[in-house]
């Protein structure tokens, strides 16, 4: 197994700058020490109603990343304004979500089977523009299927309802989700598609989808940011970091 890439979503850095309208802390800072911590990408969700990241943020963050030779995942949603935002910044990445203003955080995955007229021209455009298209999606079948037809390179699969049913010790629902994404994965590897997988990932759950074979990368970051309270940010990405390596460690062979 090839070592995971880990992107590290630095969004609730802003999230707590935001909440007191303060310039601090910020995000370009926490983005700085995720590469100096090992982090392979540095991710950011530009949402509509600018709740955590800003434009500004988008800029200084695609300028770190050019300078120091990491790769700018840009969450956005399908829309005019970020394709126009994308096109101009020209990130490494784009991971096209869903994104409803009254959500908390990024619910369920893009109906790509549902919106393929809408999704394909903004794929189209974006990888015309150079930037690697990724498509943020449930496990479902019809969904990796219309993901590749729409021209993506790479699917995320979501994995909030795998990590929920951990958090909410409910073992049979878990059993069933991770099932779920390992049957996702293969079905996109087998589709030529690269396979990212994030959302509400923690300590306890990094393990088993680290270790779904055909997973390239993770996307990580509310629960960093949250964990980095107690014992720093550096801390907390290495040690995320050692878990999805032990993860895809080779078992050693038993005499
Ligand atoms: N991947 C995608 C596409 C997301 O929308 C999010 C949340 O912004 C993440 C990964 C990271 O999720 P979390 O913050 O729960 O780790």
């Amino acid at each position: 197994m090839s070592r995971i890439r880990l992107g590290v979503n630095i969004d609730h850095v802003a999230t707590i700058r935001n909440a007191r309208g303060e310039s601090y802390p910020e995000p370009l800072r926490a983005a700085e020490v995720a590469i100096a911590a090992g982090a392979d990408g540095i991710t950011a969700h530009l949402r509509e109603d600018r709740r955590h990241i800003s434009d500004a943020d988008i800029d200084e963050l695609s300028a770190l990343c050019l300078r120091r030779g990491k790769p700018l995942n840009l969450e956005m949603a399908v829309t005019e304004e970020m394709l126009a935002i994308a096109l101009d910044h020209r990130p490494h990445a784009a991971c096209l979500v869903p994104e409803r203003r009254e959500e908390l955080t990024t619910e369920g995955g893009l109906d790509v089977a549902g919106g393929h007229n809408r999704i394909a021209p903004a794929v189209r455009a974006l990888r015309e523009a150079g930037t690697r298209v990724s498509l943020f999606i449930e496990a479902d079948p019809a969904q990796t299927a219309a993901a590749a037809e729409a021209g993506a390179q790479v699917v995320e699969l979501h994995t909030g309802a795998y990590c929920e049913a951990v958090r909410e010790a409910d073992a049979e629902r878990a059993v069933r989700e991770l099932e779920r994404l390992k049957a996702g994965a293969a079905q996109a590897a087998g589709l030529g598609l690269e396979v990212h997988a994030g959302h509400g990932i923690d300590y306890a759950t990094v393990t088993a989808v680290a270790a779904i074979p055909g997973i390239a990368e993770l996307n990580i970051g509310h629960f960093l940011i949250g964990e980095a309270i107690f014992i720093g940010l550096e801390a907390a990405i290495r040690r995320m970091r050692a878990l999805m390596d032990a993860a895809t460690r080779p078992a050693r062979a038993t005499a």
